[in-house]
């Protein structure tokens, strides 16, 4: 084995399986795990809890270089209404830029023992690790992802709407795939996997062979 670490990339639209596969892959090939989506949610709950603007540049920027690991664990990340104004500081590139460091050095320096990483985001295998060894795009019909979020605020106690919860899913996928700066794409290098027929038992499956033969080389 090389001494560079072995990079896992996942991207994919909201709710569409990414984090569960993520955190998955790493436990089982002994790799570090990081959520970026949480970098902007803690972007955004910093911008809420000034009561300022996530649209606003200067605001989010600031907040953005005040994220750190601390902040990432706080159970109000998981907020319905962080997640909308998430898409929104994401969208402004100094926002971007703040948080690219992090990822790039949580990549090239997972924390020991972990002999790599596995990333998932939205621009992963396209601009934070675009060598990543292994690169994935997960996605699924969007009344699918809508129902397993819907079933995920359901059991965090939080009274939720499919209607609502399918408009706020269609809003972000439309706004992260549509910004200037890394927007949600398919990497050309990626494999796709629709997780729509699949649960997570079979979507861990797949990945894991295709995991095992780039560790295999
Ligand atoms: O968990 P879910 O898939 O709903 O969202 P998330 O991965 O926590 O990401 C929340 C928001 O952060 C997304 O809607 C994106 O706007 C933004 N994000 C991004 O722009 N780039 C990333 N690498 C990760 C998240």
């Amino acid at each position: 084995m090389t001494s560079r670490p072995f990079i896992v990339a996942i991207d994919g639209p909201a709710a569409s399986g990414k984090g569960t596969l993520a955190r998955r892959l790493a436990e089982r090939f002994g790799l570090a795990h990081l959520d970026t989506g949480t970098l902007y949610r803690a972007t955004a709950l910093l911008v809420l809890e000034d009561n300022a603007d996530p649209a606003d540049p200067v605001a989010a920027t600031a907040a953005a270089r005040r994220v750190d690991q601390s902040l990432l664990s706080d159970p109000l990340l998981r907020d319905e209404r962080v997640a909308h104004a998430a898409s929104v500081v994401a969208a402004n590139p100094e926002v971007r830029q703040a948080l690219l460091d992090f990822q790039r050095n949580f990549a090239a320096h997972p924390p020991v023992p972990a002999r790599g990483a596995v990333l998932d985001g939205r621009d992963i295998g396209s601009v934070v690790c675009p060598a990543a060894d292994v690169k994935l795009f997960v996605t699924a019909d969007p009344e699918v992802r809508a129902l397993r979020r819907l079933a995920e605020l359901q059991a965090s106690g939080v009274a939720a709407i499919y209607s609502d919860v399918l408009q706020e899913l269609e809003y972000r996928d439309t706004r992260d795939a549509g910004r200037g700066t890394a927007p949600m794409v398919v990497p050309p290098d990626a494999v796709v996997i629709n997780t729509t027929a699949l649960d997570a038992d079979a979507v861990l499956e797949r990945a894991s062979d295709i995991v095992s033969r780039a560790i295999a080389g």
